[in-house]
């Protein structure tokens, strides 16, 4: 989704500029952008496509030496108007005095641009940012000529939606402005300047001491300073946080693709995750605030933390014996959902920031639902704004596709459902000791399944042309399907499905040809036979199978074309080691048909719209 950079200081801008731009690539674009003043003038360079496209009419300007000290940068996500130079960040004000780049949505632009046109305006792109140039520099005429931060908050008060929001202004060329409300927006401190992005780690090149802007709030950067105000104009002091992840966190270290350095991250990010919360064998949680009694638990999330969430619906009722309902959180937000006080609500973001997310979670918040989030993004909207979070070990997670964040969402939520479990006197600390002692065998589990790799790269090699591809499982084994399933779409573009095995013969099954891949997870040894019969019923109708057995399910090899044998993992813990063959999958589908690994199209990593 759109991300923003900003930067003043001493430092050759462009540069700058474009670094905080190439890492929030990773958000996912489909234009790129930048403004800077250069002798009082607003210059701006904009282009559909990649970031090399940009540069390439940077490089074309020939700005090198040019005493440039303050720019502004986005990548756009098109949400109003198509792709394309026009509709790209940032825009300017008709007279050019103004520039602004945004994330989010004006919701009211065209209210806005009808009133801005019958002031004279003349817009030249379909985006609904546009309007914000105009009105900034309307204010700043008429009503507080050479107040840059007045102009700019009489504008927010306009303003319905959301926004994260740099600002520039050519007649200020010592400052410029950042506003955020529903859009995530950093504040980078550095030595030699200051900076603003959409999100820490496109920052981690200049800097780690970080600003996190609270909803409402506008600062003021300038090179030696920066002042941070309120919604009703009252300065706010906060103490910066200092980043733990170091730049190389967020590099590609020697793979070729981020999404495949993240795979290989797992056994290190689900252990952290663990060892975090565990102390001498037992469970050592922050504060829950678990209702009492709790009446059910409601998990809601986007994406594939919305299957982390799937999967934790089942081992939370087998264990606890309490009720779940798992939700998207689009569809949660709007449906008046039944909660109160005796609800725990468990909010999974990898980001912290997917507006949908962060939506539902008020919306919980205000019905009297316990809000607990499983976050990995310290400082993020969610992680601020929940009662209790549970922070997952994953670190930068770059690639689109998500791996590492999903495993450790998944250990995260395990100790959860243990915790729950012993709250209720469903177990005992013996048996939670036991199961913990279970989960910390699985991060060398998954190292072995990384061990033997090249069985899935071969058998991607040999299906990567495939029109259509079925994931079919029952239980555990059902819910690692729909993320499997996912994850092939999202990066190789093939057509996928998931079934629960018992389903498919209720209208899919139609699609089934005589040599359609059909992927099973058998990791459930208390529904293999029944899984056994929906395999040959696919088989009858020509299906070829691959089969992710652990050895508790070997007889299903029988029914199977080929086979991926897992380690022994437990069944309940099965789909933290089953998801890793799935994404090598996926992975290797993508490459061998030559397509962008780590940024698939039309798609953003953090979704700040609706
Ligand atoms: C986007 C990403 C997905 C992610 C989903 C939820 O769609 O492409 O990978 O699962 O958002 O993101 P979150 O940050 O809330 O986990």
């Amino acid at each position: 989704m759109c991300g923003i950079v900003g930067y003043i200081g001493s430092r050759p801008v462009l540069p700058v500029l474009l670094d905080g731009l190439a890492r929030l690539e990773y958000r996912g674009y489909d234009s790129a952008g930048i403004a800077f003043i250069l002798r009082g003038q607003i210059r701006i360079c904009k282009k559909k496509g990649r970031l090399a496209q940009l540069e390439q009419a940077l490089a074309a300007a020939d700005l090198a030496g040019e005493p440039i000290r303050v720019g502004i940068g986005h990548t756009r996500w098109a949400t109003h108007g198509a792709p394309s130079d026009e509709n790209s960040h940032p825009h300017l004000s008709a007279n050019g005095r103004i520039a602004v780049v945004h994330n989010g949505i004006i919701e009211n632009y065209i209210d806005l641009k009808r009133y801005l046109c019958a002031q004279g305006c003349c817009f030249h792109s379909e985006t609904d940012t546009e309007v914000v140039a105009h009105l900034v520099d309307l204010h700043y005429e008429r009503d507080c000529p050479g107040d840059l931060m007045a102009a700019v908050c009489l504008t927010l008060a306009e303003l319905e939606g959301s926004y994260a929001l740099g600002v520039l202004c050519a007649d200020q060329p010592d400052r410029f402005i950042a506003a955020r409300k529903d859009s995530p927006l950093v504040i980078g401190l550095g030595e030699d300047g200051h900076f603003i992005a959409s999100d820490i780690p496109a920052l981690l090149g200049q800097t780690r001491r970080v600003l996190i802007m609270e909803d409402r709030e506008v600062a003021v950067i300038e090179r030696q300073r920066v002042q941070l105000f309120d919604a009703l104009g009252r300065p706010v002091c906060r103490e910066p946080l200092q980043v733990q992840w170091d730049s190389t966190a967020a590099e590609k270290g020697g793979y070729k693709h981020f999404m495949m350095k993240e795979i290989f991250e797992e056994p290190r990010a689900v252990r952290d995750t663990l060892t975090r919360h565990i102390r001498r064998g037992a469970l050592d949680l922050p504060a829950i605030g678990w209702p009492r009694p709790v009446r059910q638990v409601c998990i809601v999330a986007c994406g594939t933390a919305y299957h982390a969430g799937m999967v934790a619906k089942i081992v939370i009722e087998q264990l606890c014996r309490v009720p779940v309902v798992v939700d998207i959180a689009s569809e949660f937000r709007y449906r008046d959902p039944i909660l109160d006080d005796e609800t725990m609500v468990i909010i999974i973001s990898q980001s912290g920031e997917t507006l949908d997310t962060l939506a539902a979670m008020r919306e919980a918040r205000s019905r009297g639902g316990h809000i607990l989030a499983v976050v990995n993004v310290v400082g993020s909207s969610i992680a601020r704004e929940a009662a209790a979070v549970l922070f997952t070990a994953a670190g930068p997670e770059i690639a689109v596709a998500s791996t590492k964040a999903y495993s450790t969402q998944l250990a995260a939520l395990y100790l959860l459902a243990f915790s729950l479990a012993q709250r209720l006197n469903r177990m005992t600390a013996a048996e939670v000791g036991e199961k913990i002692d279970a989960l910390l065998a699985v991060p060398a589990m998954i190292d072995s399944v990384l061990a033997s790799q090249a069985e899935i790269q071969r058998f991607a090699a040999a299906h990567f042309n495939a029109h259509s591809i079925f994931f079919m499982g029952r239980g555990l084994d059902y819910a690692l399907a729909m993320e499997a399933s996912l994850k092939l779409k999202e990066i190789s573009y093939i057509h996928s499905e998931a079934y629960a095995g018992g389903e498919l013969k209720h209208g899919t099954i139609a699609l089934i040809e005589p040599g359609t891949l059909v992927i099973c997870p058998l990791t459930q040894p208390a529904l293999l036979d029944k899984m056994i019969s929906n395999i040959r019923e696919v088989k009858a109708r020509g299906a070829l199978i691959l089969g992710i057995l652990t050895p508790s399910c070997r007889k299903a090899a029988d029914v199977c074309d080929a086979v991926f044998m897992l380690p022994d993992v437990p069944p309940l813990l099965a789909p933290l080691v089953a998801v890793t063959p799935t994404q090598l999958f996926a992975y290797y589908m993508s490459l061998n048909k030559g397509l962008d690994v780590d940024k698939p199209r039309n798609l953003a990593k953090s979704v700040t719209v609706e």
